[in-house]
């Protein structure tokens, strides 16, 4: 069967490889599931591992299949599965467990280890096949109601673990309550975010460049979220009209941001940070000032990263919340399918240059 692949340490080497159709065995204890892949969508991350910045092939491979956004349908399962029978639509988590300690208790979202597991990203084949095997225990079941958009679950579960996070962190203070938010960025996870949070209730305002209209400033209309364009007033004035946050999101991608970001965060505030910054940029900042609002304010700072099973179980039925508060707003966000893993080079270039792009994702096979 054939896969979008790379060779990792050699920069746009995407290529078509050809894999043999996995078999259930390959997963011992007859908790194997075999999922046909319908699609798969791609980011930043992606674009980074055939720009050769990150990503590593499994053992004993020159190449990574890559892909880590899937979505699929159940097509056999092992005799000892039981929560997941064929023709179930589902999405598989991204890293599998290393050795730390939070790896042994199933959170491989928080592995202390140096070397992780991500599959599609680090050291194991991702999702940009026809079919995979994986162990039941790293595939969620995702509502059929919600097929035309379960291609976005992996990205959703990110923003679900990191706001889990701050609410979990929050717990230091006995009560709280967040009332305004902010995002920083406007890509999908920043959307996302927006989403999640309008859906518990915060008063949301998003950060980006880009000057509005624009059909990211439109959509987050629709879901009552305000956006405002930098460009046309700066993050630390509109921070003082629309802050200061309770809760805020980052995820530019930009670590410059961070420390605007910071200068916004109220008193108890929580600032979450997922970009993933590969460079090496060095930036001015009123270090004393920071430090002592952070101090003075009892506020916190949190990265996260990935996301393991629980979110994304809460995620499916965030994204139904989602579907039934905004019906229709999440398919928005398909805006350039690629029809089939043949059509890897055309994936590339709506990712490099569609600025207007939401989702890139290919049609692997029909819903
Ligand atoms: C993926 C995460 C992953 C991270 C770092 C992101 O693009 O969505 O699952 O942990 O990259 O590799
Ligand atoms: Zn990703």
């Amino acid at each position: 069967m054939k896969a979008v692949a790379v060779l990792p340490g050699k920069a746009n080497s995407a290529h078509l490889a050809s894999l043999d159709k996995p078999d259930l065995k390959t997963v011992p204890n007859g908790r194997g599931v075999l999922v046909r892949v319908l699609r798969v969508g791609v980011d930043g991350t992606d674009k980074e591992i055939n720009a050769a910045e990150y990503g590593a092939a499994p053992k004993g491979y020159d190449f990574l299949v890559t892909g880590h956004e899937g979505f699929g349908i159940v097509e056999k399962v092992g005799p000892n599965v039981t929560e997941l029978k064929p023709g179930d639509y589902v999405v598989a988590t991204v890293r599998r467990p290393g050795n730390s300690i939070y790896d042994l208790i199933g959170t491989n979202d928080m592995t202390t280890d140096d070397t992780y597991y991500e599959r599609g990203i680090n050291l194991l084949h991702g999702f940009l096949t026809e079919y995979y095997v994986d162990d039941a225990e790293y595939i969620v079941r995702v509502l059929g109601t919600l097929k035309n958009i379960g291609v976005l679950l992996e990205p959703f579960t990110v923003v679900q673990k990191g706001i889990t996070q701050a609410y979990e962190a929050q717990r230091r203070l006995r009560v709280w309550r967040p009332r305004k938010a902010a995002v920083m960025g406007a890509g999908t996870i920043g959307l996302l975010a927006a989403l999640s949070m309008k859906l518990r209730g915060m008063d949301v305002t998003v950060f980006a460049r880009q000057p509005k209209p624009s059909i990211r400033s439109e959509m987050l209309a629709q879901i009552d979220v305000r956006y405002v364009s930098t460009l046309e007033m700066p993050l630390l004035e509109a921070g003082k009209q629309y802050g200061p946050f309770d809760l805020t999101f980052e995820a530019t991608g930009a670590s410059q941001v961070v420390f605007d970001a910071m200068q916004t965060v109220g008193k108890n505030g929580v600032l979450v940070l997922s970009s993933v910054t590969g460079g090496n940029k060095k930036v001015e900042i009123p270090a004393d000032k920071i430090n002592l609002d952070f101090v003075l304010g009892n506020k916190l700072m949190v990265g996260t990263v990935n996301a393991n099973r629980e979110y994304f179980e809460s995620g499916v039925r965030d994204m139904a919340l989602g579907q039934a508060m905004y019906p229709g707003w999440l398919e928005k966000f398909l805006t350039h399918p690629v029809e089939g893993l043949d059509n890897y080079q055309d994936a590339f270039t709506k990712l490099e240059t569609a600025k207007e792009a939401i989702k890139v994702f290919y049609e692997v096979a029909a819903l």
